[in-house]
């Protein structure tokens, strides 16, 4: 079972990308090198891997399974588009 976004955000590291939930649903926790933090849906447009499984390269998610990337800001991802919410700098 994965932990809340609440308790995975009080030990997350900037540039790191964790799995959580919200409200039931997974979810990748994102923060960024400059404490930014986002709750972006855990499946990845191109074939539904867990985006939580991914990593930074700069301000980018890119997905584990083939290399997609995700703007965790918009929730742009080529032409396909993610859910993502800002939590504002932590
Ligand atoms: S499932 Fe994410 S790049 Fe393919």
């Amino acid at each position: 079972m994965r932990p809340a976004v609440a308790e995975v955000l009080r030990r997350a590291a900037p540039g790191t990308v964790v799995a959580a939930s919200e409200g039931g649903r997974p979810v990748a926790l994102v923060v960024l090198a400059d404490r930014r933090a986002f709750v972006v849906d855990d499946r990845c447009p191109h074939d539904g891997g867990p985006l939580s499984d991914g990593f930074l390269d700069g301000d980018r998610l890119v997905c584990a399974r083939h290399g997609w990337e995700v703007d965790p800001c918009s929730g742009a991802c080529g032409r396909r588009q993610v859910a993502t919410r800002s939590l504002g700098t932590v």
